[in-house]
C-alpha cells in the first residue's frame, strides 16, 4: 500500500517522463555509462549481478544495468503511470521486471540483491533514514549501494525553495504552461516541475549522509565527483540554471488573468530576479576564492556514492 504522499509524488513524476523524446531517453540511458566510467566504477562487475533499481522512474538506469549485463534487474517505483511508461521504454529487455513498491517498505527478503541503485529518490520520501535502512536490508553482504541524493547549499536550491510556496498557489498547469512559453526543452521541464512541485525535497550535507553509513554496516565509501549534472559543473552553469527560473517566472507574468495571479507572478518573478542578481554579483566578485564562489553559488551539489556493505 502506498501513502497519499507517495501517490502524489508518483503522479507528479509519472507525468513527466512521457515528455522525453526517444532520442532524449537514449541519451539519459547513456549518462549511466558516462558517469560510471568517469568515476572509475568497474562496469564488468555488474555482469550476472542481481540488481534493484529503487525508484526507477522512466527505467533509464534499469535499461543501462541490463545493457551492462546485469543478471536481473528488479525495478520498483511508487508511480503506476511511471512504471507503465518505463515498461514501454524497456520492453526489449527481458531481464528487467517492473513492480510497484515503496522504498520505505520493500517487498523483498533480507540480503536479496548484489547491487542496489537508487538515484534521486530517498530525499523525496517522508522518512530518509527508513528508506536508507530498507535499501541496506535488501542488499547482500559485500553488495554495493549506489545513492544519489540532493546536497545542501547553493543559490539554485535557495531560489527553488523560495519559489515553491508561490508557484504552488499558481498551480502545476500554470507553471507548466509558463515553462512551455519560456521555450525550455523537455528535460528542463521535468527538472523544474520536479523541483518546484515535488511534495518532499530534503537537502542533505555530505557529512550527515556519510555519518549514517558505518552504523548501517557499510565499509568503504566511494564518492563520485566526475561528470556531475551540467548545471553543477561550474558557477556559470549554475547561474544559467537560475536564469531559467527567471525566464519561467517572466513567462508566467503574461499568463496571469486574475488579480491574485498578477500579484503572485510578480512575486515569483521578483524572487527569481533576486537570486540571479546575487549569483551575478558573486561571479563578478574578484575577491572571492574559487572554493568560496562554488560554495555560495553551487553549494555541495548532488551527492553520489557507492558504498560496500560488510
Ligand atoms: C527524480 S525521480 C528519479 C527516477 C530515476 N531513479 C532516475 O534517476 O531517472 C524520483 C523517482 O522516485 C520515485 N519515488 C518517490 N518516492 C518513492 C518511494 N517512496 N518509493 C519508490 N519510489 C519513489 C518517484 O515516483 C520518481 O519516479
Amino acid at each position: 500500500m502506498t501513502s497519499t504522499l507517495e501517490e502524489e509524488t508518483g503522479k507528479l513524476f509519472g507525468g513527466l517522463w512521457t515528455s522525453l523524446s526517444d532520442q532524449q531517453y537514449r541519451e539519459s540511458v547513456e549518462l549511466f555509462t558516462k558517469r560510471a566510467v568517469a568515476n572509475k566504477f568497474d562496469l564488468d562487475w555488474l555482469k550476472g549481478k542481481k540488481c534493484l533499481d529503487a525508484g526507477c522512474g522512466s527505467g533509464r538506469y534499469s535499461v543501462a544495468l541490463a545493457i551492462h549485463g546485469a543478471g536481473s534487474v528488479t525495478a520498483v517505483d511508487v508511480s503506476v503511470s511511471g512504471l507503465a511508461e518505463a515498461s514501454r521504454r524497456a520492453s526489449e529487455f527481458s531481464s528487467i521486471a517492473f513492480q510497484q513498491a515503496s522504498v520505505l517498505d520493500l517487498p523483498f527478503e533480507d540480503n536479496s540483491f548484489d547491487f542496489v541503485w537508487s538515484a534521486g529518490v530517498i530525499h523525496h520520501t517522508s522518512d530518509f533514514d527508513r528508506a536508507l535502512s530498507e535499501l541496506t536490508r535488501v542488499l547482500k553482504p559485500q553488495g554495493k549501494l549506489f545513492l544519489l541524493v540532493y546536497g545542501a547549499g547553493g543559490l539554485r536550491w535557495k531560489a527553488v525553495q523560495a519559489l515553491r510556496p508561490v508557484v504552488v498557489d499558481l498551480g502545476m498547469k500554470f507553471i507548466d504552461d509558463a515553462i512551455g512559453i519560456a521555450g525550455l526543452p523537455a528535460n528542463n521541464r521535468k527538472h523544474f516541475m520536479d523541483d518546484l512541485f515535488v511534495p518532499i525535497q530534503k537537502l542533505t550535507r555530505f557529512s550527515e549522509l556519510t555519518s549514517k553509513l558505518p552504523n548501517l554496516g557499510y565499509g568503504s565509501i566511494d564518492r563520485w565527483t566526475g561528470e556531475t549534472f551540467d548545471h553543477e559543473s561550474n558557477p556559470i552553469a549554475q547561474l544559467e540554471d537560475i536564469k531559467k527560473l527567471e525566464r519561467i517566472t517572466h513567462a508566467s507574468l503574461g499568463l496571469a488573468e486574475t488579480e491574485p495571479q498578477r500579484y503572485l507572478t510578480r512575486l515569483a518573478h521578483a524572487t527569481a530576479q533576486m537570486y540571479v542578481d546575487v549569483a551575478e554579483r558573486a561571479l563578478a566578485d574578484k575577491t572571492l576564492s574559487d572554493t568560496n564562489l562554488r560554495e555560495i553559488v553551487i553549494g555541495e551539489g548532488n551527492h553520489r556514492i557507492v558504498a560496500t556493505k560488510f
